[in-house]
């Protein structure tokens, strides 16, 4: 079966699994490319990935998604978490470090140029993604067409609320972001889908279990040649109610 499945009891046992996985799919390859989510459900792997001793001198990151609106260095936006925690204690420099557009004027032809970049790369590696609680991966709402490339979207309501916290106030969460398309995403040579926690045993199970179709953006990994689904013992209890 094209995608695989892994049960870890706790969340640490998944980030170390996780990290086994990035680890050994960078190895070897002459500009290692690894893409990257934000959001909670990456932090442990991350955390593991660094602990690791991986030779992380050529490599490059490429990040899913970011805001509209937000300054790079801007606390909140997600190229300055993975700065944060992952680049920065890897040793990444910010040449290294790709983040799709997001300020100035955004662009068919913004977008495609960060299309050519990854193309330039070499393609991504392995492309880790999380799960929304709506099922998206990215940014790429329930809809998002399995072709879809790299533009501008807006945030699902469902996506403002569960992402909120980060902004303190309600009107400074952006309501917009750039995101790979899910036909962007489905081009890395290996993927990788987490979810932790029993908030996510709902979406996990209408992804892996249900229907393929874009009303649930993250079925769309089940037609990846090489993907990994690792998930802790909450995520994938029956849902309840
Ligand atoms: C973030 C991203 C999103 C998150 C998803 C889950 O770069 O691409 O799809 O992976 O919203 O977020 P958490 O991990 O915070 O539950």
């Amino acid at each position: 079966m094209a995608t695989s499945r892994y049960i870890g009891p706790t969340p640490l046992h998944c980030a170390d699994v996780a990290s086994a996985i990035i680890a050994e799919s960078l190895e070897g390859r002459d500009t290692p490319v690894l893409g990257v989510a934000t959001g909670s459900t990456p932090l442990l792997t991350y955390a593991a990935l660094v602990a690791r001793s991986f030779d992380a001198s050529r490599l490059h990151l490429v990040l899913l998604d970011e805001y509209l609106g937000l300054e790079r260095g801007d606390p909140r936006s997600f190229g300055s978490t993975i700065d944060r925690v992952l680049a920065g204690p890897l040793g990444v420099t910010s040449e290294r470090i790709h983040v799709p557009p997001h300020d100035g004027e955004m662009t068919a032809a913004s977008c495609g140029r960060f299309e050519k970049l990854l193309h330039d790369l070499g393609g991504v590696d392995l492309q880790l993604l999380g799960i929304g609680g709506n099922g998206h991966i990215g940014f790429n709402e329930p809809g998002s067409p399995f072709d879809s490339r790299t533009r501008v979207v807006e945030l699902s309501d469902r996506t403002m609320d569960d992402n909120r916290a980060s902004f303190g106030t309600a009107t400074a969460m952006p309501t917009r972001a750039c995101t790979q398309g899910i036909g962007t995403i489905l081009e890395a040579r290996q993927l990788l889908l987490l979810a932790i926690g029993g908030h996510k045993a709902r979406i996990l199970h209408a992804a892996m279990d249900g229907p393929i179709t874009p009303s649930v953006p993250a079925s769309a990994v089940r037609l990846h040649p090489r993907c990994t689904v690792i998930a802790d013992a909450a995520a994938i209890a029956p849902p309840v109610g």
